[in-house]
């Protein structure tokens, strides 16, 4: 089976305040730490990496497997769509942020094991740790049964065929959800989990980027 990962790196950052793939981290830029671990896993044959399109020329990458770079879209949505329509017809397609440098070989296999096991997709989750309320106008509503909670993360693996489908639709009927199992659970397809991590956090605001350097250069936050 051909296995292709969309590697995401077409953000603005804005939340972080610049364009967070390619801050240094440890001498490294964010990106290419996922491209580092995707490089060791046997299973997948290409990689596509989405950067904003002013990016794609002077960006170096540094991959033993074949990288194909293209140019985002206007939302992560439009960019995993790029990809789609880059990749050269692979069984499974692997949509990553590459705002999680953390995510591991492991969490990559067993995500793109389960759909080849038969599921329709798989996403790298954990369970939700915190309790989790719902607010309105800051006022508490309900509170949400914990164990039916979990926090979602990227590597998501999808078998290809269903997830350009519901792409296309999404696009046509103009539906943007915040991940790609998002659009194959409105569709009807079957998803299932694979076990991520809360150190698979992505990098969102700068102090995410505060607990990253600990975690590599071994650093206390406080
Ligand atoms: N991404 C992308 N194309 C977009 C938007 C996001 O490829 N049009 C990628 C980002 O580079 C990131 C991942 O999707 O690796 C997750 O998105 P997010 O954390 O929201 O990053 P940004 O969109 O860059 O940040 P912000 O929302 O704060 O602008
Ligand atoms: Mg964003």
């Amino acid at each position: 089976m051909k296995v292709s990962v969309i590697l995401l790196a077409a953000g603005e950052g804005k939340r972080f305040g610049q364009k967070k793939q390619f801050v240094k981290l440890k001498g490294e830029p964010l990106f290419q730490y996922s491209l580092n671990t995707i490089n060791k896993i046997d299973l997948i044959q290409e990689i596509i990496l989405v950067l904003p399109e002013e990016d794609i020329e002077r960006i170096k990458v540094f991959s033993f497997k074949n990288v194909v770079k293209i140019p985002g879209g206007k939302e992560r949505q439009d960019s995993v769509y790029n990809g789609l329509k880059a990749v050269s017809n692979p069984d499974i397609v692997v949509v990553h942020d590459s705002a999680r440098p953390f995510a591991t070989e492991k969490m990559f296999i067993d995500s793109i094991m389960n759909v080849k096991k038969g599921w329709d997709g798989s996403i790298t989750a954990f369970q939700v740790k915190d309790t989790i309320k719902m607010v309105k106008n800051n006022q508490v509503v309900k509170t949400l049964n914990r164990d039916e909670l979990i926090n979602v993360q990227t590597p998501q693996s999808f078998k290809f065929e269903k997830l350009i489908e519901v792409h296309e639709k999404a696009r046509k009927e103009n539906i943007y959800g915040t991940d790609d199992a998002y659009l194959m659970e409105r569709f009807g397809y079957k998803i299932t989990v694979n076990r991520g991590s809360i150190l698979n956090f992505k990098i969102t605001a700068k102090e995410d980027l505060v607990l990253a350097e600990c975690l590599v250069r071994g650093k206390k936050p406080f």
